[in-house]
């Protein structure tokens, strides 16, 4: 079967130029980030949102470099295609550039990340140099940086009045002219990212910023409606899987409660099972888990799944 063609800087810069949208969304490990890749996103964002949504956390700034790598490398194991971006996290690369080359390096290096991203505006234009020509693609993030909570007096809409907009602007230009491949553009008026998206040559991806972006990004677990009490203005939810996942389980704790799972389908026999009847690989292509059982003693006895053609 034909290898998909992954996505790359340059893939980015020709859809900017064919106006073609770009699709970005998060994803924090293998399996999520398998499903997005098959879904067809374009860049898969191990964001630091992670803080949040997986940790549980207020915010972002207690994240640290060790946690983006350990989610990064399971991120990085399940794309084929998109192109996958590890974040930067809080006090990774503010306190001098040599933190922030070790740093964007050990998330390409350990991580398995093809590009990093960084929130801040012209004050990292620097940095954002630097990693560029030591060969390490960098993403910019401006508008509202979340790792700047305590100086942006909460999660707040940045770039609403004149000097507002134009320092967005003016970081937005110095970024690109330092050599960012892309820079996303997050809480600010949708006219502001119109203007930013015309005068750079990267492409901006926006979230809470409006369709006038070359591309869109946003949370997994926010679009898949997997927190109802959190719903700001600028998430679509595609899913609600909150109720779905709820459930589910409560229909799998019936069953166990009463005996029913698991039932003959679900259990194994003292008969050897019939040769090559189901493979067990194609369980572990398919996304499942041997939750320690021995694939040679499985063998056929696995529950078949069903194969696409790019299983295969
Ligand atoms: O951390 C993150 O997920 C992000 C996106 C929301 C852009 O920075």
């Amino acid at each position: 079967m034909k290898a998909l063609q992954k996505v790359t800087i340059q893939t980015l810069r020709k859809m900017k130029s064919e106006a073609r949208k770009v699709a970005m969304i998060t994803a924090y490990d293998a399996s999520f980030s398998r499903l997005v890749d098959q879904a067809g996103v374009d860049i898969i964002l191990v964001g630091d949102s992670l803080g949040m949504v997986v940790q549980g956390g207020a915010n972002t700034l207690p994240v640290t470099m060790d946690e983006m790598i350990y989610h990064c490398r399971s991120v990085a194991r399940g794309a084929e295609r998109a192109q996958v971006v590890g974040d930067m996290p809080f006090m990774s690369y503010q306190a001098s550039l040599e933190d922030g080359i070790r740093n964007a390096g050990r998330l390409v290096k350990e991580g398995g990340a093809e590009a990093v991203k960084l929130e801040g505006g012209a004050d990292y234009a620097e940095l954002a140099s630097r990693l560029c020509r030591i060969g390490i693609p960098v993403m910019g993030h401006i508008g509202l940086t979340p790792q700047s909570l305590h100086q942006m007096g909460g999660f707040k809409v940045q770039g609403r009045g004149e000097a507002a907009a134009k320092k967005i602007v003016d970081d937005a230009v110095a970024l690109d002219q330092a050599g960012c491949y892309a820079i996303v553009l997050e809480g600010i008026p949708r006219e502001l990212a119109g203007e930013i998206t015309k005068k750079v040559g990267c492409p901006t991806i926006g979230i809470g910023a409006g369709s006038d972006c070359d591309g869109q990004v946003l949370v997994i677990y926010d679009l898949l409606g997997m927190n109802e009490e959190f719903r700001p203005k600028f998430v679509k939810r595609y899913d609600n899987l909150a109720v779905r996942i709820r459930t589910a389980v409560e229909e799998y704790v019936t069953e166990v409660r009463m005996g029913v799972f698991p039932d003959e389908e679900h259990s194994f026999s003292k008969e050897a099972p019939p040769q090559n009847a189901t493979p067990y690989g194609s369980a572990r292509a398919a996304g499942g888990s041997s939750h320690g059982i021995d694939p040679e003693a499985a063998g056929a006895a696995c529950i078949p799944i069903p194969i696409r053609p790019r299983d295969k």
